[in-house]
């Protein structure tokens, strides 16, 4: 059992607090993603799993046992960095049979394992080469590869992606998912990159200036962000938000402001009402939910801005209010730059949150 659990875990430097009580149980086998911002504390979090940071306070517990005093070298993980740090005079199969060496493992054994994994991860025929050799990706493989073959208990990767560009970075990802399935080893991976959370991740942590904004599965988090923040960081392109006034209008309820007027189901209508009786709210709309289309009702309109044509779909941009709105539609431009256009925003998928974006409301 390779279970992580956090138990009011924090961590200052000084007097500044860069994690806040997290509390998180990361299951045997899962592929746990930390994301968020820069600076919100993901390396943190994962160099104190690795033991490279200190706890402030709380309880870090790998399996059964309590790691807050273990040392690096006997929690059984394995990190991989962002910029590999492989040696550089060494050759990619001494970069990579170097802790089992240090284990002492037979050398038999050794490249017999080095030659296994080199073959999963198609670097193969590198092994003779040196790290200036390779390319990007092939000595991101190899750094994965040295962490692979000491089939630790777990993995973790900090931003190991970021230095690749953006067709190796899908491809590398593509592989990760592969990699996860084939080994079964709990992984947490950490990363500011929304796209790469929503499909690694069986679930992932939101994280913002030391606080978990929510944790759930990639689906959970997209469907029903618990606040604005979490809506506007998972998805692309971003959730739009706007504030908007409540009214009851002949048994309905509904949200306006200038430009529209939107009327809830009644689902939303009942939940928005259990909050009490509010005034104003939050509109959270993620672009597929605005598209122009000439509807009676429940829409938008406002002048295009900009017009971004890319092929299969085509994004508009518009003012509500001070709000810059994206709006999108499948195929081929259908409104022009300058002209009243009207959006229909289907409510169905509306998020509405308090208005200062703390609380979900629906
Ligand atoms: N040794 C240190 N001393 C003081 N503050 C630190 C130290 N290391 C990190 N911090 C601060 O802790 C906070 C969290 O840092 P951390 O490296 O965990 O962020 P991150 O989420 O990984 O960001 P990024 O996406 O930029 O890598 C930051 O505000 C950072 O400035
Ligand atoms: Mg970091």
């Amino acid at each position: 059992m390779a279970r992580v659990l956090f138990e009011k875990v924090t961590k200052s430097y000084g007097d500044v607090q860069v994690v806040r009580e997290f509390n998180l149980e990361i299951a045997d086998q899962e592929f746990l993603v930390l994301v968020g911002p820069s600076g919100c504390g993901k390396s943190t979090t994962l160099r104190m799993i690795a033991g490279l940071e200190e706890i402030t306070s709380g309880d870090l517990f790998i399996g059964e046992r309590r790691v807050n005093d273990i040392a690096p070298k006997d929690r059984d993980i394995a990190m991989v960095f962002q910029n590999y740090a492989l040696y550089p005079h060494m050759t990619v199969f001494d970069n990579m049979s170097f802790a089992l060496k240090l284990r002492r493992m037979p050398s038999a054994q050794i490249k017999r394992r080095v030659e296994e994994v080199a073959e999963t991860l198609g670097i193969g025929e590198l092994l003779q080469r040196k790290p200036k050799q390779l390319s990007g990706g092939q000595r991101q493989r190899v750094a994965m590869g040295r962490a692979i073959v000491r089939d630790p208990k777990v993995f973790l990767f900090d931003e190991p992606l970021s230095n690749l560009d953006a067709k190796l970075r899908v491809q590398m990802r593509v592989e990760l998912s592969r990699l996860h399935t084939r080994l079964k080893t709990t992984m947490v991976y950490v990363t500011h990159d929304q796209v790469e959370a929503m499909t690694l991740a069986d679930r992932i942590v939101v994280l913002n200036g030391g606080y978990i904004q929510q944790v759930g599965t990639p689906m959970e988090l997209y469907h029903t962000p618990a606040n604005a923040f979490v809506g506007g960081f998972i998805g692309s392109p971003s959730m739009n938000f706007f504030s908007a006034d409540v009214a009851s209008e002949g048994g309905r309820i509904t949200v306006t402001g200038d430009g529209y007027h939107l009327t809830l189901g009644d689902e939303s209508a009942a939940q928005l009402k259990a909050h009490g009786d509010l005034k104003r709210v939050m509109v959270g709309l993620r672009p597929k939910d605005i598209s122009p289309e000439a509807v009676e009702d429940n829409f938008i309109e406002s002048v295009v801005d900009v017009i971004e044509p890319m092929g299969g779909e085509t994004f508009y941009y518009f003012d509500v209010g001070e709000s810059q709105i994206v709006g999108r539609s499948e195929g081929g431009v259908s409104a022009s730059v300058g002209e009243v256009t009207r959006f229909r925003v289907d409510v169905d998928n509306i998020h509405l949150f308090s208005e200062d974006g703390e609380t979900r409301l629906n």
